[in-house]
Order: structure tokens, then C-alpha cells, then sequence
């Protein structure tokens, strides 16, 4: 009997502590510990390019792959840019190289050397020696495997989003910049939003207090667009890949706003999606695919991924490109003392301290329940407009691209070559913004499961204080 009570008292005590370090849930401590991935060890000799500067040059001398929707527009912008030389276009159908040499002609430049015809001319083009950029706006799938050959070629390059899908095209991509400390830049356009970049702005100048949240998105019905792209590779990815597979939209301004690998971390994830519904359903309708066939579709319609920092912040990204819902791009920064929101309604909210001493006037008795009025909106983005856009906003809205986004993008990496300065966004920004494909599908497969989210740098993560972009003076 005092054998079996002495039992009992050891099975509750046992009970009790698994409770206690398990708050209440029974399963092991172990069962809570987040998917790690690979890691590769940096190759000996070489040295990462955090801050990566090159010899300044004239002219950048670039070369186009990819001239379909989206790279016809990144010439025509290129054509605007002062101590620029389109040096060669490339694209596998001959009808729209000659198309982008329309846009040469049309600005009264010569034109340049056509590469078509073979899935690989490509190849030719990255090995011409006249050319210092190489540009790449094709799908997604030849995106690694261009900018690691044009970077074994010696060429700087930068390349439509995602970069990259996958962690192993991740680490292959920073693997040759690093080897070949070359510039690896993703061409993520929304940093340069007008509305996202003034806010920047007041984030660094302390206008929020200390940033904790940041959210982000991809929200765009592209049904109307879906018979367009090439050979279909967009709905087809979307097919057979689970995930956040278009994060960099919602990823680029959030990560810069948290100075991520500039003195924060991102450390864990974890993603949910919903089922998928819409896409299936216009395979159906306007394909006439079979239902089951249309069903056998990975990518959920809804796909949430929540990102924890190492100093203690959150990120919130979200993908849906099937909802009949309006654009979002989400962006909203949450900080101490003050908080600003781009969709749907753009606006700032402030802690009425944090206007103390500014010439901004206090209309309203400011208390943060509500936005700001669209005058003090008004005269705080004019009061912090950042400095690029002083530069060049102007011009960029003259020559357009997603409201002058776009020309803003394509002008600094150009201007930035030029001087020496190294790019606004690097090839580690390029590899946290894409991981999101891979990680957030490794927990969608796993419940939903905590994700480690590597360190891209490997260990250099706080050696640049804080996101600044670099100007000649
Ligand atoms: N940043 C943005 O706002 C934005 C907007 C639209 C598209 N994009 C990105 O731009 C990229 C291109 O998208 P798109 O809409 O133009 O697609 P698209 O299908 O219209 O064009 C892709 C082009 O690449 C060409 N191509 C494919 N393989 C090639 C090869 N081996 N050699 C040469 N050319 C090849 C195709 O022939 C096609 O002309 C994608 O990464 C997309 O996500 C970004």
C-alpha cells in the first residue's frame, strides 16, 4: 500500500512537472523545437560582401534577358538614364527582341546586339565583354541559374522578382557573389513606393518610436492575367508549389523598416494557408480541365506567414493571388509611438509626443485612436520626403513604371554603380526575402510548424548598424 501511495505521488509529481514546463499540453519539450535547414559552411578564402563597394564606372553597360510582359519596360526606362549603354537584349523569340529594338529606336540610340532563338543564347550574352550589368526579367525558374552564370562571367547582375525559389538556389546565388564579390541585386521595386519610402524615412528619424511590427503583402487577383505568361509558367508553379513563392513585395519595405541583417535577425516562421478554391475553378471554367486534375493544385489560396525577430519584433506577410479583393500590398509599421498603413487606406497614426518640437502643427489634439487628417498626412510626407525622392521624383513620375517605382528602382542601382556605393539592397537581402518560398512551405508540410529562418550573412548579421542608403555626399 505505502509502496503504490509512494507511486501515485511520483506519477503526479511526473504529471505535474511535465505540465509545468509544457504549460499544461502533454508531448515532450523536444516535440516544440523549430525545422532547422541546411546551413552550408562558408568556403574557405572566401569573404561576404555586407556592404560590398566596386571601382566606380562611366557607363554601366547592360544587357537585357527576358523581354516579355514585364523587361520591354526596363529598357524603355534604361533609355532615360544618363551614363547608361544597352549593350545587348535577349529573349527566346526573336519578334520581341525586335520589339525592345523598337524602344532603342524610338529613343534614337543604336541598336543593340539581338540574342534569340535557343533556350540558351542567353549564355552568349552573359559572355560578351562589353558588359558590366546583366538584367534578367524572365520566370522564375531560369532566375538562379542566369545569375550565377553572368556572375561567373564577371558581371554584376540584377534580377526580377523572386530571385530565387528554392534555399538551395539561394545559397548557390550568395556562394558565387561572395566568390566572386560580385553585386547581386533583386530588383523589389515597392521599397521605392513613394508611400513606403517617406515612411522609411520616418522610421529612422524616430517618428514611430522603436518599429516591433511590420506587415506586408502580395494581395492581387491575377486572373485576368494568367493566360499571359509565357508557356504558363506562373499558374503552373502556383500548381505544384506550396507557400508564399511571391514574398519580396511584402518582405522588402517590412525587412528594411527592422534593419534586418543590419543589426536584427529574422529567427523563426511559421505559415498557414487555406485551401486552394479560385484558381482550380478557372481551370476548370476556361481551360476545361477536369475537376479532380484542377483540384491536384499545391499552392493554398490564403497562404499567412508570421516571422519572429531576434530583437524581440514580428513580421506578418501574407500571399493570395486568386480572391476577387482589391490590391494589397498590406505594409503597415507598428511602432512605440506611432504607426503608418498603406492599405486600404493610407494613413499615419501618432503619439501626440512625437510631433513635440517639429514644425508639423498639432491639429487635432493627436492621441493615436484614429489617423492623422489628410493635412498634417500631407505635411508630415512632405516634411519627410526621403531624400531619393526629392531627387527624382519628378523624373520617375514622368517616366512611370508602377507610378515612378519602377525608374526610381532601375536610377539607383545605376547610380550607385557609377559611384562606387554599394546597392541598396544586397544579395542577403535577395536570400531572406526569397527563403519565404521554401521555409514557409517546409511548415505548411509540417502543421504549420515553427521554421528556423537561416542566417543568410553566417554570423555577420550586425556588422552594418541599421539600413541607410548610400549617396555620394
Ligand atoms: N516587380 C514587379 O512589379 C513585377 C511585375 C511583373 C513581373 N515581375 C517579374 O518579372 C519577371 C517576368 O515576368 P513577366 O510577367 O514579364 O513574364 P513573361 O512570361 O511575360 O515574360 C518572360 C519572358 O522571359 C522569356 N524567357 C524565358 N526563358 C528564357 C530564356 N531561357 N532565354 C531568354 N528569354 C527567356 C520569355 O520568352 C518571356 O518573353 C518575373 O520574375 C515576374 O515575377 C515583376
Amino acid at each position: 500500500m505505502q509502496k503504490s501511495l509512494f507511486t501515485i505521488a511520483i506519477l503526479l509529481a511526473s504529471f505535474l512537472f511535465v505540465g509545468c514546463t509544457n504549460n499544461g499540453t502533454t508531448g515532450s519539450k523536444e516535440s516544440f523545437e523549430p525545422i532547422q535547414t541546411d546551413v552550408p559552411a562558408r568556403p574557405s578564402g572566401q569573404k561576404d560582401v555586407l556592404g560590398l563597394t566596386i571601382p566606380k564606372m562611366d557607363t554601366v553597360r547592360v544587357g537585357f534577358i527576358g523581354l516579355g510582359m514585364r523587361g520591354p519596360g526596363a529598357v524603355s526606362r534604361f533609355t532615360h538614364i544618363p551614363g547608361t549603354k544597352i549593350v545587348a537584349l535577349c529573349d527566346i523569340f526573336e519578334e520581341r527582341v525586335e520589339g525592345a529594338q523598337k524602344i532603342l529606336d524610338n529613343a534614337s540610340l543604336p541598336r543593340a546586339a539581338g540574342y534569340s532563338g535557343s533556350e540558351d543564347s542567353w549564355k552568349e550574352l552573359c559572355e560578351r565583354d562589353d558588359i558590366d550589368l546583366v538584367y534578367i526579367a524572365t520566370d522564375w525558374k531560369n532566375h538562379a541559374e542566369m545569375m550565377i552564370y553572368a556572375m561567373e562571367q564577371g558581371k554584376h547582375v540584377a534580377c526580377e522578382v523572386p530571385a530565387a525559389m528554392t534555399l538551395d538556389e539561394i545559397w548557390a546565388i550568395i556562394d558565387t557573389a561572395e566568390r566572386t564579390q560580385k553585386h547581386a541585386m533583386q530588383l523589389e521595386n515597392c521599397v521605392y513606393d513613394f508611400f513606403e519610402l517617406t515612411s522609411l524615412n520616418m522610421a529612422q528619424q524616430g517618428l514611430f518610436g522603436e518599429i516591433l511590427h511590420a506587415e506586408g503583402a502580395y494581395i492581387h487577383d491575377l486572373s485576368a492575367f494568367w493566360e499571359y505568361y509565357q508557356d504558363d509558367w506562373r499558374l503552373q508553379y502556383n500548381k505544384e508549389f506550396r507557400g508564399d513563392v511571391y514574398a519580396t513585395h511584402g518582405m522588402g519595405p517590412a525587412a528594411q523598416a527592422l534593419d534586418i541583417h543590419r543589426g536584427d535577425k529574422m529567427n523563426v516562421l511559421v505559415a498557414m494557408d487555406t485551401k486552394p478554391a479560385n484558381i482550380p475553378e478557372h481551370l476548370i471554367n476556361k481551360r476545361g480541365v477536369d475537376r479532380d486534375s484542377a483540384y491536384m493544385f499545391a499552392n493554398g489560396q490564403h497562404t499567412m506567414t508570421m516571422i519572429s525577430t531576434e530583437n524581440g519584433k514580428t513580421i506578418h506577410i501574407q500571399h493570395d493571388v486568386a480572391s476577387p479583393r482589391p490590391y494589397s500590398r498590406m505594409y503597415q509599421l507598428s511602432g512605440t509611438k506611432g504607426f503608418a498603413n498603406k492599405y486600404p487606406m493610407e494613413g499615419y497614426a501618432l503619439d501626440a509626443s512625437s510631433l513635440e518640437g517639429s514644425e508639423i502643427p498639432n491639429l487635432e489634439n493627436l492621441n493615436a485612436h484614429s489617423y492623422v487628417s489628410k493635412e498634417t498626412k500631407d505635411a508630415l510626407m512632405e516634411t519627410y520626403k526621403h531624400r531619393i525622392h526629392r531627387e527624382l521624383e519628378e523624373k520617375a513620375k514622368e517616366v512611370g513604371g508602377h507610378g515612378g517605382m519602377d525608374f526610381i528602382m532601375d536610377y539607383r542601382l545605376v547610380y550607385c554603380l557609377q559611384n562606387g556605393l554599394p546597392l541598396d539592397m544586397d544579395v542577403y537581402d535577395l536570400a531572406e526575402w526569397c527563403s519565404l518560398a521554401e521555409l514557409s512551405r517546409i511548415s505548411l508540410e509540417n502543421n504549420n510548424a515553427p521554421v528556423v529562418v537561416p542566417d543568410f550573412t553566417r554570423g555577420n548579421w550586425d556588422k552594418i548598424d541599421g539600413y541607410r542608403h548610400a549617396f555620394v555626399d
